[in-house]
């Protein structure tokens, strides 16, 4: 019945999901992901599930740092394809700033997870913040969009719940695991996902 009921809202919402456990009291659902924090790595403290309620993005924390662990469905070819993504982007991107960097690649873990830890950004989504600084905001964005270009990288899914403000100003682009690559794609391709980011970015600020 749970199982259903969370299905279902998966679909619909998109959220902080941390309220709708909380209001419908699903104790066990955040059990399992605690549990599976802890088989990816013992040393790891839950402290929040983030992101999609179906596939959580785990805030973490070790040695009182904060942490992202990404950990998906070994056995789902889409969520397989998003860590191997996102690693690859991230291990080609270690001097790009505005992104939260790899921490540590735990590959696969049981035939069951794949799974990655992130530098945590801490402070809120763009659409939360006031506009006052956007200009500052959209500089910097399209420096760290020019650069991931620059190493071949493009449709970087550049919306509002993927850019996080940190208190003192920095603007992250914080999820690549829908990226494409230049190899990939022909010249004419990969010109339309550089334009299709920079439309996204356009958009973030009308
Ligand atoms: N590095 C990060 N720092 C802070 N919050 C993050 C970070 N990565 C993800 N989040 C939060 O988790 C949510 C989901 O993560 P994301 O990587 O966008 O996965 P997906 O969109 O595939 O669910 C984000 O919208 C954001 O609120
Ligand atoms: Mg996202």
């Amino acid at each position: 019945m749970i199982e259903c009921l969370v299905d279902i809202m998966c679909n619909l919402v998109v959220v902080k999901n941390r309220k709708i456990y909380k209001s419908l009291n699903l104790t066990n659902f955040m059990d399992i992901h605690k549990k599976i924090v802890k088989v990816i790595d013992y040393e790891l403290e839950y402290v929040e599930a983030l992101g999609y309620i179906n596939r959580p993005v785990y805030h973490v924390r070790k040695n009182n740092i904060d942490y992202i662990l990404k950990a998906f469905d070994y056995t789902q070819s889409w969520e397989r394809r998003h860590i191997d993504i996102e690693k690859e982007v991230l291990e080609m991107s270690k001097d790009v700033e505005g992104i939260t960097h790899l921490v540590k690649d735990y590959g696969v873990i049981k035939n069951e997870h794949i799974a990655i830890l992130k530098e945590y950004a801490e402070g809120q989504e763009i659409s939360y913040v006031t506009k006052i600084n956007k200009d500052k905001f959209k500089k910097q964005l399209k420096n760290t969009i020019n650069d991931l270009h620059d190493l071949g990288v493009a449709r970087l899914d550049v919306e509002e719940r993927n850019i996080i403000i940190s208190p003192s100003g920095i603007a992250k682009i914080i999820d690549l695991g829908n990226c494409k690559f230049k190899r990939n794609l022909n010249k004419h391709e990969f010109n339309a996902e550089i334009t299709t980011d920079f439309e996204d970015l356009k958009s973030i600020f009308e």
